[in-house]
């Protein structure tokens, strides 16, 4: 463990990501304060954040939800940075669209105001998404997309992206707000953009990112169209990311994260050459798998400012199937 970093504060870190980074982060030797949603009978599962070294004196639970902008005061209050990774991920839609949109909104806003209020914040690293790179307009649409191109709100909705629509839509607009609302306030905010994360786990669920890039494994068919040309990152480069860009101090806009984008013909005969136990789908079977193809995505900014990546697919897939396993997933 590294010497005391001083205090920051993870949102959401019952979460797969924020609870990865809270191990990260009390590793580089960072007091660390994480709210999770208000759990008044304390029946949440948190020992998977309260059993990580150093996390009995160095890491502080609170109760916040997004619902309630105001309610994340407590645990911003005395940290130099701030981490906010929480946001509402609703697949299933059971909620209106509306709804979530406004609830990212107002909650990352009330957390900005927070900082802005705390007077010791110095930098909020907003975890964003490619989400809000990749749907650009139909006639922009490009190979590669890097950090100077905005997801269309408009052209999201048309295309329907399975059930994603409400998810995508908060995280376009709500990384856009956040920035604006740093610019106009002079708050120091730079926002990462991961593609999909892959790899170990320690929270108990199983990540619906791990879950979608696990599907020719778990033979989901019906996932398929979501792995025409997908960019992944491995797990800890993330939570390594997200670090290097709260203390690189040339740190200034927008960072899309990601080591690898590979195709789902490529990704049949990669998996299949390294996990002949599963019952991987051939190229050939996948000839009629329809859906967006994404465009890749380019980490060159955050490359070109020092940050190196430490995992390859082997990696992500070979961790992501142990903690599978451990969790009684596969
Ligand atoms: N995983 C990926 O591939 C990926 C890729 C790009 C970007 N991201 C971004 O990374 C961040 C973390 O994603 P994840 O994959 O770790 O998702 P996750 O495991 O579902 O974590 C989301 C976290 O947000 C919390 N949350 C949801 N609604 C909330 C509310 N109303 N108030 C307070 N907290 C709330 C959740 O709390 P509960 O545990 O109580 O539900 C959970 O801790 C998100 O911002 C996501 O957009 C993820």
């Amino acid at each position: 463990m590294e010497a005391d970093k001083g205090k920051v504060c993870v949102t959401g870190g019952t979460g797969f990501v924020a609870s990865w980074l809270i191990m990260r982060l009390l590793r580089h030797g960072y007091f660390v304060h994480t709210t999770i949603r208000p759990d008044p009978e304390h029946e949440r599962e948190v020992s998977f954040l309260t059993s990580l070294p150093g996390a009995s004196e160095k890491l502080q639970i609170f109760q916040a939800d997004l619902r309630f902008p105001e309610s994340f005061e407590a645990a911003i209050k005395g940290c130099t940075g701030v981490f906010h990774v929480a946001t509402p991920v609703d697949f299933e839609n059971k909620e209106p669209q509306e709804v979530i949109i406004k609830r990212t909104i107002d909650g990352t806003l009330g957390i900005l105001k927070a900082c802005l209020n705390s007077k010791t914040v110095r930098r909020v690293v907003y975890t964003s998404s490619v989400s809000a790179v990749w749907f650009s307009e139909k006639d922009k649409i490009v190979d590669t997309v890097d950090e100077s191109f905005w997801s269309d709100v408009d052209y999201m909705k048309s295309i329907n992206y399975f059930t994603f629509g409400p998810y995508m839509i908060s995280k376009t607009f709500t990384e856009k707000i956040a920035l604006e609302f740093a610019e106009e306030h002079g708050l120091d905010l730079v926002t990462i953009i991961p593609s999909l994360i892959v790899g170990p786990f320690i929270c108990p669920k199983f990540p619906s990112s791990v879950h979608i890039s696990m599907a020719m494994i778990l033979g989901e068919r019906q996932q398929y169209g979501l792995l025409l040309n997908v960019s992944m990152v491995h797990t800890d480069d993330v939570a390594r990311a997200h670090i290097f860009l709260y203390e690189y101090p040339e740190a200034k806009g927008r960072y899309i994260c990601s080591s690898h984008t590979i195709t789902i013909e490529d990704m049949s005969k990669f998996l299949s050459a390294k996990y002949p136990e599963f019952p991987i789908p051939t190229v050939e079977s996948l000839k009629d798998i329809e859906g967006y193809k994404t465009p890749g995505v380019s980490s060159k900014k955050l490359l070109d400012s020092g940050f190196e990546f430490k995992y390859g697919l082997d990696e992500m897939f070979d961790e992501a199937i142990q903690c599978c396993k451990e969790n009684g997933y596969l």
